[in-house]
């Protein structure tokens, strides 16, 4: 059984690097509430594709944790981020989770804010009640290369790493010239950190995969995530075929180990995540003229996960529901100008991966019910295959280490 109130600081100190952590990471109501407020509520997180709000007006909400964010798109084509918490009596703005208004009003007593937040009207107020004071709450919001990313925190960490890291990455892909071809969103019964650690290797792919192994190479070499942090000659030799062409690649992680880059070569002949390895898009999005130059892989924990080939890009935001639940959304980006059934079909262009997020969602389930077990004792994760699962329990546990010890300073 789980003890009725795990003491996080030493769970932590008594963690094992290289081994699963201990059952209340994956189950405990006390430790997800602490991985919401210390994790997911002071980094920065992966929203949207910036493209995904085609015009002013056009909306999205995010549920993390107890917060609830709105994303909308001004008539200025500025997009915004607020708490979606009426400043009258705190109703839900917006209800749906996407949509497109001309204002955003609030459906209590019809409070009304423009799309910039601003308070624009409020009927039979008092005399002295002053709008200007009364506008929605921002959330930080920032955009790189076409990519939306929200902070909760009143004082977000710095952006500007990864915004200047990323951008020559991402720049060659366009993805401020996309549209959404298509959005899956499921709900893995697995807790937020499962959903990573699957992520994160390719030893359960030969397995579970067999569309994705048609494409995606296998051997952790290729994926440049080498136990010692060494590159294959064979994937250097990609990353300056790439380089020469103008098309960033080469293997960039941060201190941290937050984010990471790396541009990796698809499986044998493939080009694209398709059945039979050809182009998904004939139309491509972006720039990138070597056409097997495979896919860009770029994680920003504890957010998201992204592929960008050549034809098309694929995000993926995690969002933690419960101790024991994450929803995972996958969004599809064509050209903007590509046209369904001309220059792509949409099952062509979607049916590995929703094939491939079932089974990674039938894994990780399956994983949660064994761990969910008192019986589970973590064991050792192999250090040539799973090396990208060392470095996920690592960030998390020196981020959590990071977060808490200020509050332990206070504390003692
Ligand atoms: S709570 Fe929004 S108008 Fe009253
Ligand atoms: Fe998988």
């Amino acid at each position: 059984m789980n003890a009725p109130n795990p003491d996080i600081q030493q769970l932590l100190a008594r963690r094992v690097p290289g081994y699963a952590l201990e059952q209340p990471f994956y189950t405990s109501p006390e430790i997800y509430q602490q991985d919401l407020e210390n994790i997911w509520c002071r980094e920065w997180l992966y929203a949207i594709p910036a493209c995904q709000l085609t015009k002013g007006g056009a909306y999205v909400t995010l549920q993390i944790g107890a917060y609830n964010v709105i994303i909308v798109k001004g008539r200025d084509n500025e997009i915004r981020a607020f708490h979606n918490s009426c400043r009258h009596r705190g109703s839900m703005v917006c209800k749906s989770r996407e949509g497109k208004v001309a204002k955003l009003v609030c459906p209590y007593h019809s409070w009304t804010y423009d799309l910039d937040g601003k308070l624009l009207w409020a009927d039979k107020m008092d005399a002295d009640f002053d709008p200007s004071k009364h506008g929605l709450r921002n959330v930080a919001l920032r955009e790189v290369s076409g990519l939306v990313y929200i902070c909760l925190a009143d004082s977000p960490p710095d952006f500007e790493e990864f915004a200047q890291k990323a951008a020559p990455y991402l720049d060659v892909h366009d993805l401020r010239d996309a549209k959404v071809a298509f959005t899956s969103t499921i709900v893995e019964n697995g807790n937020w950190k499962l959903v990573w650690e699957n992520n994160r290797e390719c030893y359960h792919c030969s397995a579970n995969h067999p569309s994705l192994c048609r494409s995606f190479p296998l051997d952790p070499e290729m994926s440049g995530i080498m136990p010692d942090g060494s590159i294959s000659a064979k994937l250097q030799a990609h990353y300056d075929r790439c380089e020469a062409a103008g098309a960033p690649a080469r293997f960039l992680i941060n201190e941290t180990g937050q984010f990471r880059l790396s541009r990796v070569p698809l499986e044998g002949e493939a080009v694209s995540y398709t059945m039979d390895g050809k182009v998904g898009a004939t139309k491509p999005l972006g720039r990138v003229t070597v056409p097997d130059a495979g896919t860009l892989l770029v994680f920003n924990y504890p957010s998201t996960w992204n592929h960008f080939l050549p034809d098309q890009s694929m995000t993926f935001r995690v969002t933690p529901i419960s101790p024991t639940e994450t929803e995972v959304t996958t969004t599809w980006l064509v050209h903007k100008d590509a046209v369904e059934g001309v220059d792509y079909d949409l099952n062509r262009l979607t049916e590995v991966w929703i094939a491939t997020n079932d089974e990674d969602r039938e894994v990780v389930e399956t994983n949660q019910m064994g761990i969910n077990s008192p019986a589970f004792i973590p064991g050792p994760y192999s250090s040539h295959w799973e090396s990208g699962v060392i470095q996920f329990t690592d960030w998390y546990a020196a981020a959590l280490e990071r977060a808490l010890a200020p509050k332990r300073m206070a504390a003692e």
